[in-house]
């Protein structure tokens, strides 16, 4: 019975590091602000020209280059930055928000 009792007490630690370790992502940011930054900076007139339509159709095409949270937030930069477009930390976290919550919906 003692031993039972450890082990699953065992089994609840390891799931509770689990937990942690998945934390969900973008908790800092603020989707709407995030929606706020994408519209006003045109993130998406490439993004037209690509996919055509209003271009959201990139972040839901089959085979979207990005499937992490850690790839969504290097593909906002490495777009930022070739579009010249200034992404602070806050905004980072806003778009990823946005971005995540509506399309990618990583957990
Ligand atoms: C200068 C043109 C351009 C601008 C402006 C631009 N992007 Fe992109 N973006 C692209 C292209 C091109 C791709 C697709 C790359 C590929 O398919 O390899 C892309 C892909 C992406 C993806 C990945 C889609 C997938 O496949 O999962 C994300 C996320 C993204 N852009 C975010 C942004 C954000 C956020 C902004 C605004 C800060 C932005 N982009 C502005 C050109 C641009």
């Amino acid at each position: 019975m003692k031993m039972l009792s450890l082990l699953s007490a065992l089994v609840l630690s390891a799931l509770m590091l689990i937990n942690i370790a998945q934390a969900k992502p973008f908790t800092s940011g603020d989707a709407t602000a995030g929606k706020q930054f994408f519209e006003q900076n045109k993130c998406n007139r490439c993004h037209i020209q690509k996919m055509g339509g209003d271009g959201s159709a990139i972040f839901t095409r089959p085979n979207r280059i990005v499937n992490t949270p850690k790839q969504l937030i290097a593909r906002m930069h490495y777009c930022s930055e070739a579009s010249k477009i200034m992404l602070t930390p806050a905004d980072e976290q806003n778009v990823g928000a946005f971005l995540n919550q509506t399309y990618y919906k990583f957990k």
